[in-house]
């Protein structure tokens, strides 16, 4: 193995991962190194150029932290997240749409009882939430957990901010009976994705804004399903079709409609008008 050049070197190196004994492994190496090294004949890649990607790189991983993980944010603004999200979750008849998780989901959210306010004392313009968990095989699933987290009034998430003692704006809720949940919160605003790293520096210099379009998270899970990942996007919200990670479908996006003073859904009265967001979640059947 010696004298190696442009036109040698590929299968060369594909030789080398010959006697993989996993062959999954040897396939995602083999076309790796086949892809990346067309990329880098493709463009020409000078020394320079690389010797840059391998710096970006290092400052994407030396950023993260615990509360931080860079590389997931450049995977999502390259859309490799919702290409991979494409891949694993195809479209299914009935079967809720599913997007990017995103860095500010939380596992410990406090458990909180159906028709509960979320809002965590923060203020904004009151939200009523409510929607049903059913299978895709047609029943509803009681006793489904419905995990929901969003941004507040100025577009930052409860782990943004150094001002609260207690988690904000996310909580833990299950389906009652009918496969029902309801809750009370405030309208979340877009927001910018964190622009202060290397994924930041990337999108300036390609004249790309950090936004996403409001929205809703939640992440749903019920026995025998597989777990729902995605959020419904507010209808009136600027960047719907700028999304900065390439997360927004049209099945997600709904109208949180204006609804007045007065007795609401789940029988509560309210002094001030609110706006009120439906949706319906089905869950894939998990099969083994
Ligand atoms: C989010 O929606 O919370 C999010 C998703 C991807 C990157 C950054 C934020
Ligand atoms: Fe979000």
């Amino acid at each position: 193995m010696r004298d190696f050049d442009e036109n040698n070197i590929t299968d060369a190196v594909i030789e080398q991962f010959s006697n993989t004994p996993d062959q999954r492994l040897k396939q995602i190496l083999v076309s790796l190194v086949k892809h990346l090294h067309a990329f880098a004949r493709d463009v020409r890649l000078s020394f320079d150029e690389w010797s840059y990607a391998v710096d970006f790189l290092t400052r994407t991983g030396q950023i993260c932290t615990a509360e931080r993980q860079e590389f997931i944010l450049l995977s999502d603004t390259i859309g490799l997240s919702m290409l991979v999200d494409a891949i694993d979750h195809p479209s299914e008849a009935r079967v809720t749409e599913t997007t990017v998780l995103g860095p500010f989901y939380v596992k410990e959210a406090p458990e909180l009882s159906l028709g509960a306010d979320a809002s965590g004392g923060l203020q904004g313009v009151l939200l009523y939430v409510e929607g049903t968990v059913t299978s895709a095989n047609g029943g509803v699933l009681t006793g489904a957990i419905v995990d929901i987290w969003h941004a507040d009034d100025d577009g930052f998430y409860d782990v943004q901010r150094t001002d609260l003692s207690k988690a904000a704006l996310r909580g833990r809720f299950r389906t009652n009976a009918e496969g029902k949940f309801y809750f009370w919160s405030i309208v979340p605003r877009f927001y910018p994705i964190p622009d202060d790293g290397p994924v930041g520096q990337m999108l300036k210099a390609t004249c790309r804004h950090p936004n996403r379009p409001a929205h809703v998270h939640f992440m749903i899970s019920a026995d025998g399903h597989e777990t729902l990942v995605t959020h419904v996007f507010a209808a009136d919200s600027p960047y719907l079709d700028s999304d900065a990670v390439f997360g927004v479908k049209s099945a997600l996006i709904r109208e949180f409609t204006s609804e007045a003073a007065g007795q609401a859904p789940d029988g509560r009265m309210t002094e001030r008008p609110y706006r009120k967001l439906t949706y319906d979640f089905c869950l894939r059947q998990k099969h083994w």
